[in-house]
């Protein structure tokens, strides 16, 4: 097997993955930087945010009025330092990327522009048009090309980590191209490796997103944080799942129930204001766990429209004007036309809630490193904490530029601490091991299961029973479901047995990660029973911070469900209140 040896391995090339080889290419010149991305970078899902970053920048906002829309916003689940860690360093971060080419849109005196968002009590989020996403990706991208000591192994999918003496030292990697097993040396490895929202049917998440990095390190023995916290984004187009912005409503949209009824108003989101007003009154920028749950309510109350795709709310812009749409919202119009006919100059655009993001992931500490010495986390894959119970938008594309840098200076100092490559015998076997059981799965005969059939069963049960609201009964036959399609996964045979591009291959791989995450997610919903943002119990109400005011860690246990248990919160100065967004934005 051939073998590439590296100072630190990347798993990921996305916003985190590509921000951290930036910083360490800055940290250390002479450090070996090898980027492995199962796509091209640009192809990433970062590429696929719309709404903006936030960052304090204007005078009337503040450091700490940020720290406390996020610690309210995530119902005290954010451990606070890191809280306190990510806004210190947004504005410098959000400033770097200008710097290096971002280009963030202007306000009429040429100041960088920002706009409202969900929960979010002050305008803070810098954006792109509609496009913040793309644009982030392609500055850091084109800033990463100036780098000789990073090295990109593109359309590689890693499928193991290598662990010996307690450190991890590298991983294994399928080349897309030709089929050929690599090993990868590395002295520090940083997962960057993005969600896992494909486990759901419907989600704003793009076809990679399938929870791989969070899969490998979770089998290598680090745990995974709070994954009962599982986010709907509001507004998806329900044909494809597609995301339309929250900057819709950010830039004055509405969202409407059948009958016409700003339907927010009814669920403790702050009263009406006129249409059209630049006023940040809003009930629309209420945060994405309470607009989700108003629509549950509203659905089972009759009060949507039907749609051939299902239950739909309304999304209302077209009191904002051609001009602004298409100043502000191009790629909105587009995809609204483009997917379900609509243009939302003239017509409102049905949409419904949709999985969008992880705030659980890969157990790190406020360094982003995870417990397994040499192995860091960064972005969506990890959960440092800042997003706690309900993430508040715009905050993680700023937490995938804090904490992929961070995750780049702490591997620089464990380097720099004297971290060598271990014993080459040991971890050939390593290698060799992770060889041989991709080969046993291309080779396999005889299997009885079909990959469609097992995903399309998994993704109807996180549906059913892990959804907005979740019930004791439906989690318990959730957890029963996936460990039954996790023994039947290792009856799956593979119906391209060849080398070259086998995504019947890598699609079965990925499935195996989607599983793993998914048992994680159910355990430990099942577990907490207590309702706290985006995890609410119809059979545990209330939240109980006397006994969940805590980080639920699911501890792998190969072919058994996982283990949890349960870390403190780290809370430095607010403590627990009540979630008030009936005063509205100023
Ligand atoms: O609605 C959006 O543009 C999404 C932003 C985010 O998830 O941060």
């Amino acid at each position: 097997m051939e073998t590439v040896r590296t100072d630190v391995a990347i798993v990921g090339a996305g916003g985190a993955g590509l921000r951290a080889a930036i910083a360490l290419a800055e940290a250390d010149p002479k450090l070996r930087i090898t980027l492995i991305s199962k796509v091209y970078p640009m192809r990433s899902h970062t590429c696929a945010a719309e709404g903006g970053a936030a960052g304090v920048i204007k005078p009337d906002d503040s450091l700490e009025h940020h720290f406390n829309d996020t610690v309210g916003g995530g119902d005290w689940l954010c451990d606070q330092d890191a809280v306190d860690y990510l806004v210190q360093e947004a504005p410098r971060e959000l400033i770097q990327l200008e710097h290096w080419g971002c280009p963030w849109s202007r306000e009429a005196d040429g100041s960088v522009a920002v706009r409202p968002f969900g929960g979010m009590k002050k305008q803070r989020t810098w954006f792109a048009a509609d496009k913040s996403g793309f644009h982030i990706l392609h500055t850091l991208f084109q800033t990463s090309l100036k780098y000789p000591s990073i090295e990109r192994l593109d359309e590689y999918y890693a499928t193991e980590l290598l662990v010996d003496e307690g450190r991890c030292q590298g991983l294994t990697a399928i080349e897309m191209r030709s089929g050929q097993m690599r090993q990868i040396r590395a002295r520090a490895v940083i997962m960057a490796g993005g969600g896992a929202g494909r486990m759901f049917p419907f989600t704003t998440n793009g076809a990679i997103k399938t929870g791989d990095g969070m899969a490998l390190a979770y089998r290598a023995g680090v745990p995974l944080k709070d994954m009962e916290f599982v986010q709907y984004h509001p507004t998806g187009l329900p044909s494809t799942g597609t995301l339309l912005t929250e900057a819709c409503r950010g830039e004055g949209g509405v969202l409407l129930n059948k009958h016409g009824r700003r339907f927010l108003q009814d669920y403790g989101m702050s009263p009406e204001t006129p249409l059209g007003k630049p006023v940040l009154k809003t009930m629309e920028l209420g945060p994405r766990d309470r607009v989700s749950q108003a629509f549950w309510h509203e659905q089972r109350k009759g009060n949507m429209i039907a749609t051939q795709w299902g239950d739909a709310m309304l999304l209302d812009m077209r009191h904002l004007g051609e001009k602004k749409i298409n100043e502000r919202l191009p790629l909105v119009r587009d995809m609204s036309i483009s997917y379900m006919g609509v243009d939302p100059v003239t017509d409102p655009v049905p949409v419904r809630p949709v999985v969008h993001y992880m705030m659980g992931g890969i157990h790190t500490d406020i360094r982003a490193a995870t417990p397994l010495a040499g192995l860091f986390a960064a972005g969506e894959c990890a959960c440092v904490s800042i997003n706690g119970a309900n993430r508040l938008g715009s905050n993680s594309l700023t937490e995938l530029l804090v904490f992929g840098r961070r995750a780049a200076l702490s591997a620089a100092e464990y380097l720099a601490s004297g971290a060598r490559q271990g014993d080459d015998a040991a971890l050939e076997s390593g290698a060799q091991g992770a060889q041989a059981k991709v080969r046993e799965l291309i080779q396999r005969t005889g299997g009885r299961e079909t990959l469609a059939g097992l995903r399309r069963e998994m993704m109807h049960t996180l549906e059913q029973n892990a959804g907005i609201y979740r019930s004791g009964d439906g989690l318990a036959e959730a957890c029963a479901k996936l460990a039954e399609l996790r023994r039947r996964y290792a009856a799956i045979e593979l119906h391209d047995k060849t080398n070259v591009y086998n995504t019947d291959l890598l699609q079965a791989l990925e499935l195996g990660s989607m599983l793993d995450c998914a048992e994680a997610v159910a355990v430990s919903a099942l577990e907490r029973k207590e309702s706290r943002g985006a995890h609410q119990r119809l059979d545990y109400v209330e939240r109980d911070d006397a006994r969940y005011l805590k980080h639920s860690l699911a501890h792998y246990q190969g072919e058994a469900a996982p283990r949890v248990d349960y870390l403190d919160v780290v809370i430095t100065r607010s403590q627990p209140g009540v979630r008030d967004y009936s005063g509205g934005h100023e």
